[in-house]
C-alpha cells in the first residue's frame, strides 16, 4: 500500500512525475472521474486554510467525496496517539480504534498534526502520524507533521519548475522573525526538496536555529550526490547575493525548544525579508508557504512586489493535491486514461 508521508520515501524522479501530473492537471481536468466511489477523510489536529481547501476541492473535482474532520474540536473526539497510556485526560478515543474505523469507511486518510513544542525528542516521534501509518488499512497523506510538509514541498517544486530548471540554481532558505516558535516542517521539507532537485542550498539563520541534524544529513547527502553546494550562514543580508529562489520562513529554535524568538527590534529588522535584500538576488523569486505575518516575516514591498510568487505557490497546492490523490488512489487504468486525455 502506498502512502505520501515523507519526502525521503521518494526519488526526485517520482516527485517530478507527480509534478508533471500536477502541471498537466492545471491545464485541463482528467477524463472521467478517477476517484468516483471513493471517500477520503482529512483529519486536522491544527488549523489550516490551504491544505484543508486544496484536498477537499481536489477530491471533489476528481469525483471523490471529501470528509474533513477537526480532531478534538468541531464535534469530533479528541484523540490519544501514545500507546499504553491511561486515558484519563482530554482524549476520549485512541487512534488505535479511530484509524481502522475511518479505514472501513474511507479509501484514503490525511493527517495534520503539529508538534506540541515541549520536547523535540518527543515531537520528532510523530506519534499521531505513526499511529495513522501503523493502523491504517488505506493510504495515508501527511498534511504536515512535526518534521515535514511533503505536500507543500511538492507544490514548491512545481512553482520553481514553472519558472526555471532547478538544476544548479541557487536556493536560499531565509529564517525570519515571528511571535511564536513555529514548526520546522516547512523549512525541513523545502531544503530537502531543493537539494533533491539539484539546487545549491543556502540556509541563513541566527545562531541556535539549525535544522534537525537528520534532515541536514539528508540534504548534505543529496547535495554531494548532485555536485551542488550546501551553505549554512548567519549572514542575514549577504546570503541573498545571487539567489534564484528565496524561501522565507520562521521556525523555532531546537536549542531553546518551545521558546518564541527574540522580539528585539534590531534583531527583527536584521532578519525580516526586505526589498533591499531581494535586490541582491539574481532576479530571484520570493516564496512562502503561507500564512505569513506581513512586515514581521517579510515586508509589504516584497509580498506586493515583482519577486513574490506566493499566491501561485498556494494555487499549486490544489494541483499537486490532485496529483498525490491520483498517485495513491487512481487505478493504473484510470491514470493512463487521464494521461491520454491530457496529450
Ligand atoms: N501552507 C499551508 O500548509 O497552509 P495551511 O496551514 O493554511 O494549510
Amino acid at each position: 500500500m502506498k502512502h505520501f508521508t515523507h519526502l525521503k520515501d521518494f526519488t526526485i524522479a517520482e516527485l517530478n512525475a507527480m509534478v508533471d501530473s500536477a502541471i498537466a492537471l492545471k491545464k485541463s481536468a482528467p477524463a472521467g472521474m478517477p476517484l468516483a466511489g471513493k471517500s477520503l477523510a482529512f483529519c486536522f489536529m491544527n488549523p489550516s486554510l490551504r491544505t484543508q481547501v486544496s484536498f477537499s476541492v481536489a477530491t471533489a473535482s476528481l469525483g471523490g467525496h471529501p470528509v474533513t474532520l477537526s480532531l478534538g474540536s468541531g464535534g469530533t473526539w479528541g484523540m490519544e496517539s501514545v500507546e499504553g497510556v491511561v486515558m484519563d485526560g482530554a482524549a476520549a478515543e485512541h487512534l488505535k480504534e479511530a484509524v481502522p474505523v475511518l479505514g472501513r469507511m474511507c479509501q484514503g486518510l490525511g493527517l495534520r498534526s503539529f508538534p506540541v513544542g515541549k520536547s523535540w525528542a518527543e515531537d520528532k516521534k510523530e506519534s499521531a502520524l505513526a499511529a495513522f501509518i501503523k493502523y491504517s488499512t488505506v493510504p495515508v497523506i501527511n498534511m504536515e507533521s512535526a518534521s515535514g510538509h511533503p505536500c507543500q514541498a511538492l507544490a514548491d517544486l512545481m512553482t520553481i519548475r514553472e519558472r526555471m530548471d532547478p538544476a544548479k540554481k541557487n536556493f536560499l532558505l531565509s529564517w525570519a522573525p515571528h511571535v511564536k516558535p513555529l514548526p520546522m516542517a516547512v523549512p525541513n521539507s523545502s531544503v530537502e526538496m531543493a537539494s533533491m532537485a539539484g539546487m545549491n542550498v543556502t540556509i541563513a539563520r541566527p545562531e541556535g536555529y539549525d535544522l534537525d541534524p537528520e534532515v541536514m544529513a539528508r540534504v548534505k547527502k543529496n547535495c554531494a550526490a548532485n555536485g551542488t553546494k550546501l551553505t549554512v550562514t548567519d549572514d542575514a543580508t549577504g546570503a541573498f547575493e545571487g539567489q534564484h529562489v528565496v524561501y522565507g520562513k520562521s521556525w523555532g529554535s531546537l536549542a531553546n525548544y518551545g521558546q518564541a524568538p527574540s522580539a528585539d527590534p534590531a534583531f527583527r529588522r536584521k532578519w525580516t525579508i526586505s526589498s533591499a535584500k531581494m535586490k541582491k538576488t539574481d532576479d530571484g523569486i520570493f516564496m512562502h508557504c503561507l500564512p505569513v505575518r506581513r512586515n514581521l516575516v517579510v515586508n509589504d514591498d516584497v509580498l506586493d512586489g515583482k519577486w513574490a510568487v506566493h499566491i501561485d505557490e498556494a494555487e499549486n497546492r490544489l494541483h499537486t493535491a490532485k496529483a498525490v490523490l491520483l498517485h495513491l488512489l487512481a487505478s493504473p487504468k484510470t491514470t493512463a486514461a487521464a494521461r491520454r486525455h491530457r496529450k
